[in-house]
């Protein structure tokens, strides 16, 4: 019986593992020149993590969350006929997201001392959650997010915005193609009320509303606002706007994010109608979208700011604010504009056995350059001459090494240049020896990487 991967969860092969591996490593230089240091937390949490730091009423932990059992609670659950009660510790789901598992761990280590400079970390791994598989939208994806804790100023939500978009920038995203949404959520002191007034406005077009929304009324009206019916969408158009509502340390904070975007000319649309999907944003929200190579599903990346999530999850209050974006979405953006990275070669020698007297000598070259640092391959499984330079050719090798029986007899190799085709007689010995010196195996060894180029230069 052959098997699949889950629906909507992908296989990453090579060539989409290289694009990872890339993206990752220019989280690190860009997000690392901002002072964001790479963590890693459980796959995994205590299901309250989710509940309590993202909220309840959210469709990412109401409807989305896979929520995980060790092999021994599964086994008593269904014994038990139902769900056998489960302790705290037991109810475990996989993360949707990665802030509110970074949250716990921050409060868990106390990461962030009173007074002390903001914490500033970025991760990357797979994100899960059950939703509706389409272009864009997976059950496990990847995500690389980035938080920051300890900040209040406005300079830190302007700074993190600049961040992503130079992220994506680099990445080679059409930045002409993409739009940066940005709006205020409000505080403890300005949303309940503006809440209310949105229930309220609900409420009293209720029966233009979808089912959803008149529910969300009672739990969580501001999700009206991404509502896809189109009715509602119409009846919302003239919903309460969070901008009018503002208290004035609010409208003061926000003025001044965007007056620090302007001051660094970086382009936003203001949209009072950003929401976003999780509950513990404060102030600043912000999206990046596009519809290049994305289709409905429209953000590549977004976040904001949650000041009291720290408090929500157990620690001492602490501002907090970070962002996150799809990998999986980037791709698609990525191949949409031709722009994405190719994976380059990595031979540097292929070593071709011109009859089988010499693979013992190939074995061990081969052995000496990986240990010397260089990269090298041989053929594995017998082929014949010419098929181990099509091998070579395949594997983007940069120089082939030939081991004849006749050359190898006055101790030399024949080296050919892929590139140019250029030819050289090259002493083995001499080869050797800087291998063996590279590879730490002689006295007084040489320390750093061999570079290919100088191997065979005698
Ligand atoms: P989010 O908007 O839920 O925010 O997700 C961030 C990004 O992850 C999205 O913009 C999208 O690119 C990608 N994404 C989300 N769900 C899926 C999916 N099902 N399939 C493919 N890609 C997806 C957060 O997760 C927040 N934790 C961001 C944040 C960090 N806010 C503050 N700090």
């Amino acid at each position: 019986m052959a098997y699949s991967a889950p629906k909507g969860a992908n296989d990453l092969l090579p060539d989409a593992m290289y694009v990872w591996t890339r993206a990752i490593q220019e989280a690190a230089g860009v997000f690392g020149r901002f002072g964001y240091q790479m963590v890693e937390t459980p796959i995994f949490e205590q299901t309250e993590v989710f509940t309590r730091g993202i909220g309840e009423a959210t469709d990412v932990v109401g409807k989305e969350m896979f929520t995980v059992r060790s092999g021994e609670m599964y086994r008593r659950a269904l014994e038990a006929g139902s769900d056998a009660p489960l302790k705290a510790d037991q109810k475990l789901s996989l993360r949707p997201e990665g802030t509110a598992g970074w949250v716990r761990a921050a409060v868990q280590h106390n990461v962030v001392e009173p007074g002390a400079a903001p914490s500033k970390v970025f991760y990357a791994g797979p994100m899960f959650r059950a939703e509706n598989v389409q272009k864009g939208r997976l059950r496990q994806f990847h995500q690389i997010g980035a938080e920051c804790l300890g900040a209040t100023d406005p300079t830190a939500d302007a700074e993190l915005i600049i961040m992503l978009m130079l992220y994506f920038r680099n990445m080679g995203i059409p930045m002409d193609k993409t739009t940066l949404l940005i709006n205020s959520m409000g505080d403890e002191a300005c949303r309940p009320a503006y809440r209310e007034k949105v229930r309220q406005f609900i409420l009293d077009h209720a029966d233009q509303m979808c089912p959803e929304c008149q529910r969300r009324a009672q739990t969580n009206p501001l999700r009206a606002f991404d509502c896809k019916n189109p009715d509602c969408a119409k009846v919302m158009e003239n919903a309460p706007r969070i901008t009018d509502h503002l208290c004035p340390e609010c409208q003061d904070h926000y003025a001044k994010v965007k007056s620090y975007l302007d001051a660094m000319g970086v382009p936003y649309v203001e949209d009072p109608t950003l929401v976003r999907g999780l509950d513990y944003y404060t102030r600043t929200v912000f999206e990046v979208q596009t519809s290049f190579g994305l289709g409905s599903q429209s953000a590549l990346g977004g976040g904001g700011r949650y000041d009291k999530l720290v408090e929500t999850v157990g620690g001492r209050p602490t501002p907090g604010l970070g962002f996150a974006l799809g990998f999986e979405r980037m791709m698609l953006v990525l191949d949409q504009a031709n722009a994405i990275p190719i994976r380059p070669s990595s031979t540097d020698f292929f070593i071709a056995c011109v009859d089988d007297s010499v693979r013992d000598t190939a074995f061990s070259m081969l052995t000496l350059m990986r240990q010397a640092g260089v990269s090298a391959e041989m053929d594995h499984q017998g082929r014949s001459l010419k098929s181990q330079l099509k091998l070579a050719n395949k594997l983007g090798a940069n120089r082939v090494v030939f081991l004849g029986p006749d050359e190898l007899a006055q101790g030399k190799v024949k080296v050919r240049n892929m590139a140019t085709h250029a030819e050289a007689l090259c002493d083995l010995d001499s080869a050797r020896r800087i291998l063996e010196q590279f590879g730490g195996r002689t006295v007084g060894a040489a320390t750093g990487r061999l570079s290919a180029d100088t191997l065979f230069a005698q």
